[in-house]
């Protein structure tokens, strides 16, 4: 029998050692170090059936390699497609980060069973009839996708061998295991293991491959941080689950921006592409209420309204409270501070509440200016005109200060209809509007004799 063979990987960073030790070297974790079960008897993994390890790679110049010849393959997914920079690059591989529930094996069933392409979907978490039964929820149609549960990557890469599929999706890499490695799915090894072979796969064959992966406490992605070294492409799945938002981004794409970002509504029969946002994230309220303003943020390229909430009421109790959702708590008591300095607002003994509507977190600085209405407006119960926006950031010294991309935000916020857009006095801004007006303001005090 073959001597079991056992090494000592670091769960955090992938760093494999010879022995047990308390911390690791490479990124100073602690108690990370687990021992796994290698054994490598002789490999045979993803084989196609051209030698290509005969083939000898030669450098080229630059100017040289043709890529004209690696046309994208369309998602069939608008957001999905503007994430990816485009569609999906042959042989590549993307990864898909979530937390649980957030509706990751809906997006890429529901993609599998959009394109008109053969493909294949592999699931190690749910059985045949529990996908068939999700699939016709989201889906009526659906003839050219296949669905196979299984875990080893052996027997997979035989079912794709027969079935040659055009797009192969994996739920997840998580619960995939290999024989070449003793140790149990999910394991460093493992997911390393598996995903070697899979890039082995795709590059060989050209075949994009569509990898979910499970997301760790704090966010990561489980697994090695080598995993995400080695795919070309990390998307994120990410919302509010109790909302029906969900934003997809990328973290990482070697084929195109990391700014874009995909938005979708969950909803009963699956994920609704929303290619317009800022119309649904705004409440349409005929009557006009205190304590409401909008802010024109980007999210990543893409201009996002945004409707901030502010209640101010009296403190019942001697210390005042101030909590804020989907808004940074500290960045809220420094603009109060502001405003009680710059603006003699006598915030103190007040109880100060902001939400920002949609179930989003926001963190661009340019919503500032939209807070600060917003608390001014509660706090006097004068409500905001309800076309008028807001897009810059609040200084420490209650100076309007300019945000990126100003012109973006006035174009969307003209096309909602708004009538004016509050912007700093430093942004510089050469774009001729019709019909919207641009309202140059450079300190907090500014805005009193304007909305309040
Ligand atoms: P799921 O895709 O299973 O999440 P993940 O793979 O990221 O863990 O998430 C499904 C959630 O979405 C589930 O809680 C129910 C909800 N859902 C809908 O609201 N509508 C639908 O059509 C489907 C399929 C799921
Ligand atoms: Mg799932």
């Amino acid at each position: 029998m073959a001597k079991v063979k056992t090494t000592f990987f670091c769960q955090n960073c992938g760093t494999q050692y010879a022995q047990w030790q308390g911390q690791c070297k490479a990124c100073k974790d602690w108690n990370t170090i687990v021992e796994e079960l290698v054994q490598k008897p002789e490999k045979q993994v993803w084989k196609s059936s051209s030698s290509s390890s005969k083939r000898v790679a030669v450098p080229l110049k630059i100017d040289q390699i043709d890529t004209s010849k690696e046309p994208r393959l369309n998602t069939y997914n608008g957001e999905l497609n503007r994430v990816l920079g485009g569609g999906i690059v042959p042989g590549s591989l993307t990864l898909l980060g979530g937390e649980p529930g957030i509706g990751k094996s809906t997006l890429m069933l529901q993609i599998t069973l959009e394109l008109p392409y053969k493909t294949l979907y592999v699931s190690g978490e749910e059985s045949q009839k529990q996908i068939k039964m999700r699939a016709e929820r989201i889906h009526p149609k659906g003839g050219n996708c296949f669905i196979l549960t299984e875990t080893k990557t052996q027997n997979i890469f035989k079912q794709i061998e027969d079935l040659q599929p055009e797009i192969v999706v994996i739920d997840s890499i998580q619960t995939l295991h290999s024989d070449y490695i003793e140790s149990s799915s999910g394991s460093v090894s493992q997911i390393k293991e598996c995903t070697t072979e899979l890039i082995k796969f795709a590059k060989e064959t050209a075949t994009p491959v569509l990898l979910i992966g499970h997301i760790t406490k704090d966010g990561s992605i489980a697994g090695p941080k080598i995993l995400e070294h080695m795919v070309d492409t990390v998307l994120q799945f990410e919302g509010d689950r109790n909302h029906v938002f969900r934003i997809l981004r990328a973290h990482k794409n070697r084929f195109g921006s990391t700014h874009e970002l995909g938005i979708y509504e969950m909803q009963g029969s699956g994920l609704r592409e929303v290619s317009n946002p800022s119309e649904i994230l705004i409440s349409k309220k005929d009557e006009e209420l205190s304590g409401n303003a909008i802010a024109a943020t980007l999210e990543g390229m893409r201009p996002l309204m945004i409707e901030v909430q502010a209640l101010v009421s009296t403190a019942v109790y001697g210390t005042p409270q101030r909590s804020a959702t989907g808004f940074n708590a500290k960045r809220l008591n420094m603009l109060l501070a502001v405003l009680e300095k710059r603006a003699g607002f006598r915030l103190g003994a007040k109880d100060v509440f902001l939400n920002i509507t949609g179930g989003i977190t926001v963190d661009d600085p340019a919503i500032d200016l939209a807070v600060v209405a917003a608390i001014l407006s509660s706090n006097e119960d004068v409500p905001i005109q309800n076309d008028f926006c807001f897009a810059a950031e609040v200084g420490l010294s209650g100076e309007i200060r300019p945000v990126q991309r100003v012109e973006q935000r006035i174009l969307e916020a003209e096309k909602l209809g708004f009538s004016t857009i509050f912007v700093s006095k430093h942004n510089k801004i050469s774009l001729k509007t019709a019909s919207i007006k641009v309202q140059l303001i450079s300190k907090v005090e500014d805005l009193i004799g304007f909305v309040v």
